[in-house]
């Protein structure tokens, strides 16, 4: 019998692949391996081979020289090349004699129209040894197996044990159940999943993935960033540039700063979301609250908030109360070590000693914190715990200008506040919880910041918060208008205690232009991000 070829093969062999730095960063660590017999780490060559580079071993198995990454994550606009870079990865890894790799796309549309045709047009077509249409599975001459599949059931990833690469393409529509199916049968070869993928607001790329690469700097987990108009081909092409810069000043800034920047803006639930930005410092911007700094003056009122939990990691801030507000200057993260030793490292990282006033917060349930910080000669300072009421206080801060994350030392704060949101709150048939449940996961560093909060006595100081467009609308009205304005204050003031969130009536509500504060353009700044933390690196923290 004829061998069968796969519609298209091999007719994009001569397209050439143009320099993109995010897309040869991902293949230079996608190749990186580990000897284990020596201790070291090399790169395998373009065909998939590894020698290593001391001992000169040439390993056949990810088993005896493992990957330093095994789980990629690639976030890019719409067209930033995802699928293409994703095609040139799987399309070296098939290179493994007898090797399995799996194509998975979220619906076989994708997979078909997208996916398929960009792998299959970069194969030469005497690679192959037979195309199964009916199961969707190329046989290659060298033995290696790639089947294609769509998850739009997905027990569908469920596949053999012994798969050496998975290729998710359009991850975040996919389901995350997919990919917890998928990952058991890499473990027998050592393999390794790639997500190539625009985002949905926070999906299950960022639980899986993303903040495990870039937040946490989990072994393994290596991510990037970046933007459409970084591919290389529309930026040689004015035309297309100015197709993008049309999006740009026509989509309503978030949905182009997600379709087209990759970043995650329109979770509903995001609890600070609306306050990124703003509430960031950076460089020399700390200056305007602490111009001392890095030397604080010992006089300033310092706060420590503690996050313990057995079960995620220690988180730990300090943050100082400063005349234009109280800001966030250091961050503590770290798992798996005792409570009394995460009180020593607090202490030895933050040096509270040398402040005068120190109040240190955490959650008035954790007794045993208390207890063991007791022990070091540090009072704890209960803290309310409901969600709802320390989220507000926070938000009210947040509202009138007046609390503060500096960026460049506590990036991980920053990351958890902008990601912090409520959980999925709908049941299995669809009716809402009464409570609204905030999503576990990356919390420590805003619950820290809460309980700081939530145990300072002061709340913020309304009055000076009120921003010009306000504060021109207000000296505009008329002066029957601003008493009856006033009137309705007093009214909702009496109504409520201190704990509410602030009403549209209240000074330091948040009007006019403020809602149009974050602008796609804001975060421009901080650009792509790119990176992770090998399996083999020596310094975890
Ligand atoms: N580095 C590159 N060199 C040349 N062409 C590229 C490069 N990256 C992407 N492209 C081209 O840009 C277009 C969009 O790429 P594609 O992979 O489909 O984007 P995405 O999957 O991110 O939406 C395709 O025509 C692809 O061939
Ligand atoms: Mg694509």
């Amino acid at each position: 019998m004829a061998k069968r070829l796969p519609p298209g093969i091999g007719e994009d062999l001569d397209v050439p692949l143009y320099f993109n730095p995010y897309q040869d960063e991902f293949q230079k660590a996608r190749r990186l391996r580990h000897c284990l017999s020596c201790k070291t780490t090399g790169s395998m060559n373009m065909m998939s081979q590894f020698t290593c580079p001391t001992c000169g071993i040439a390993h056949t198995s990810n088993l005896t020289a493992p990957r330093v990454f095994n789980n990629f994550l690639l976030l890019a606009g719409r067209g930033g090349g995802k699928t293409l870079i994703g095609a040139h990865a799987v399309r070296e890894e098939m290179m493994v004699p007898n090797s399995i790799g799996w194509v998975m796309g979220p619906t076989y549309k994708i997979l078909h129209d997208s996916t398929f045709p960009t792998l299959i047009r970069l194969i030469p077509p005497q690679w192959v040894e037979n195309w199964d249409q009916e199961h969707m599975e190329l046989r290659l001459t060298n033995g290696a197996l790639v089947a294609f599949r769509s998850l739009e059931d997905p027990e569908r990833a469920r596949g053999p044990h012994g798969i050496s690469w998975g290729w998710f393409d359009e991850a975040a529509q996919s389901p995350q159940r997919a990919y917890h199916v998928f990952q058991p049968t890499l473990i027998k070869a050592g393999g390794i999943v790639i997500a190539t993928t625009t985002v949905l607001g926070f999906d299950w790329t960022y639980d899986e993935m993303e903040r495990k690469a870039l937040i946490h700097k989990e072994p393994g987990y290596w991510a990037c960033r970046y933007w459409t108009e970084e591919n290389p081909l529309f930026k040689q092409n004015p035309v297309m540039m100015a197709a993008i810069e049309a999006k740009r000043r026509t989509m309503p800034p978030d949905f182009f700063a997600q379709e087209y920047r990759a970043e995650r803006r329109n979770a509903t639930g995001l609890i600070y979301g609306k306050y990124f930005p703003k509430i960031l410092v950076r460089g020399a911007g700390i200056k305007r609250f602490i111009p001392e700094y890095p030397d604080i003056d010992s006089s300033r009122q310092a706060i420590i908030g503690l996050d313990a939990g057995s079960d995620h990691p220690f988180g730990a801030t300090l943050s100082i109360v400063t005349e234009p507000g109280i800001i966030t200057v250091q961050e503590y993260l770290k798992r798996q070590v005792a409570n009394s030793m995460h009180i020593d490292n607090i202490r030895y990282e933050f040096q509270p000693q040398r402040f005068t006033n120190v109040l240190w917060a955490a959650n008035k349930n954790e007794a045993a914190l208390r207890l063991e910080a007791a022990l070091k000669g540090v009072g704890i300072m209960p803290a309310e715990s409901k969600h709802e009421v320390g989220i507000q206080r926070v938000q009210s801060w947040c509202h009138s200008n007046q609390y503060f994350i500096y960026e460049d030392n506590c990036p991980k704060t920053a990351a958890q506040f902008q990601a912090y949101r409520y959980a999925d709150n709908y049941t299995p048939d669809g009716t809402k919880k009464k409570n609204e449940d905030v999503h576990k996961i990356d919390d420590e560093l805003p619950d820290t910041v809460r309980y700081g909060l939530m145990a300072f006595p002061s709340l913020p100081n309304a009055a000076i918060a009120i921003d010009e467009a306000a504060a021109n609308r207000l000296a505009a009205m008329s002066d029957r208008d601003r008493q009856e304005l006033e009137q309705m204050r007093k009214f909702t003031q009496k109504k409520t205690d201190g704990d509410r969130e602030l009403q549209p009536t209240d000074a330091g509500f948040p009007l006019g232009d403020f809602h149009g504060a974050s602008r796609a353009d804001d975060f421009g700044e901080d650009g792509p991000v790119i990176g992770g933390r090998g399996n083999y690196v020596e310094d975890f923290w």
